[in-house]
């Protein structure tokens, strides 16, 4: 995009703060202004800055709770057998790992990528190491590897590769496929005008987990999928460090019920806990986040007392690889998250909030739950498939994932 083209776009989309911004950069950085004006799509700002404007309604929406099956409750026998379909499928490399680890764990105050995080075991292991082992293992059992994939963002995806490779990829090689980025978005402020950053450049962060299905196309994941004869796909976040990614059970649920998704879920254990809750939306399985779920759903009670809602989403899901390029084809809705961002302004003044004054754009994997007819719910206990790592200190921290992560492996 050349300078007058540059003027023209911000100018009839209302950024010209971007001119005054332009003319203080050195000539690299006018160079990477102008490629990142040609690649936003300025329409869908627009889009987005009226989204972060509405009034969010409730009031048309019916949620219901949604059944699961309890894995503690199947029989021996049903147990063995669902597992058994499972196994065979594992053991033809039917089943492939994706990893979203493209969030930046601020919460944690880690630097470096998550996975990278030493989350504090003897051993020293990072998140990843300890992921590293369960493949291992499961490639041990089954005799075959089972390919991981690791999506990404643009801000670590160099990092999170270093690291592989100055561990000579934990000896993992054959298995560890590719690293991918998803795609980034603009974020605004409070007046809809692009921000800009320390580096003068218009910042942009990752566009959320939901941006795995059109990473897996555009970065040609999917057809490699398609074309190792992989039917199933494993996607987790990266923070569960007891999350089961080669778990026989699942697959085998999946096929014998004929989902096309299922997730993992396990009971809230309070009605405050920071989970999405899975549930039927307007007749659809869906996921409402704990940031939207309203207080009289959050604490709405069952005849018996228990949570009406309390099955927890855990970013765990088995989808099978035929709805990946379906899901993709429309792009899922943004959520909107007010964040509080330094933006430069027009003087190149770096201003430092005190209160949220950004907006950013995500869209998240359970929506395309409801591109679906249904899903299978498999719920297991907490305490077997459950320790994120979130917070550096109180719940969902190094310290409570440790302990439940040696608590399970007998460590
Ligand atoms: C998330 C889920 C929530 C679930 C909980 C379980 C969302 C919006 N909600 O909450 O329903 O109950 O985990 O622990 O995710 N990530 C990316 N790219 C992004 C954003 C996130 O790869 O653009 C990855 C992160 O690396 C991480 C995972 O997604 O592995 C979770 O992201 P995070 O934003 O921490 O979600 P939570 O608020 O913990």
């Amino acid at each position: 995009m050349n300078y007058e083209d540059f003027v023209q776009k911000v100018t009839s989309y209302g950024q010209e703060h971007l001119i005054k911004l332009y003319e203080r950069l050195d000539d690299n950085k006018k160079e990477k202004l102008l490629e990142q004006v040609s690649n936003i799509n300025f329409d869908e700002v627009n889009n987005l800055y009226a989204l972060a404007k509405e009034k969010k309604e409730f009031s048309d929406v019916e949620i219901n709770p949604v059944e699961a099956c309890d894995a503690s409750k199947l029989s021996i026998e049903e147990k063995e057998r669902l597992e058994k379909i499972g196994i065979e499928a594992i053991k033809s490399g039917k089943l492939a790992v994706v990893m979203m680890a493209g969030g930046q764990g601020t919460r944690l105050g880690h630097s470096g990528p998550k996975g990278t995080y030493d989350f504090g075991l003897d051993s020293h292991i990072s998140i990843f190491e300890s992921f590293v082992k369960q493949f291992k293992e499961a490639e041990e059992k089954y005799g075959v590897p089972v390919p991981w994939y690791i999506m990404t963002s643009r801000e670590n995806i160099k990092d999170t590769v270093e690291f592989f490779q100055s561990h000579n990829y934990f000896n993992y090689e054959e298995g560890i496929r590719t690293f991918f980025s998803q795609n980034e978005l603009p974020m605004l402020d409070e007046d809809g005008k692009l921000i800009v950053d320390e580096n003068g450049l218009i910042k942009e962060a990752a566009n959320g987990h939901g941006g795995v299905f059109d990473a897996l196309v555009s970065n040609g994941v999917l057809s490699q999928l398609k074309s190792l004869g992989i039917e199933w796909i494993f996607i987790c976040g990266v923070d569960n460090i007891l999350a089961h990614m080669v778990d026989p059970l699942a697959v085998g649920f999946s096929i014998d019920n004929g989902f096309k998704c299922t997730s993992v879920s396990c009971i809230k254990a309070n009605p405050e806990e920071k989970v999405g809750v899975l549930c039927i939306k307007n007749g659809k399985p869906s996921v409402v986040e704990y940031t939207e779920l309203t207080d009289e759903l959050r604490y709405a009670k069952k005849e018996n007392g228990e949570l009406l809602f309390s099955e927890g989403h855990l970013l765990m899901n088995l989808f099978n690889v035929s709805v990946i390029s379906e899901i993709a084809e429309k792009e899922l809705p943004y959520h909107v998250a007010h964040k509080k961002s330094n933006i430069v302004d027009e003087e190149g003044n770096v201003i430092k909030p005190d209160a949220p004054n950004a907006y950013k754009f995500e869209s998240f994997i359970f929506d395309a739950f409801e591109r679906l007819p249904q899903i299978g719910v498999l719920r297991y206990k907490r305490e077997d498939c459950f320790a994120p790592i979130k917070n550096a200190e109180g719940v969902d921290s190094p310290e409570t994932a440790r302990a439940l992560y040696k608590a399970y492996h007998n460590l």
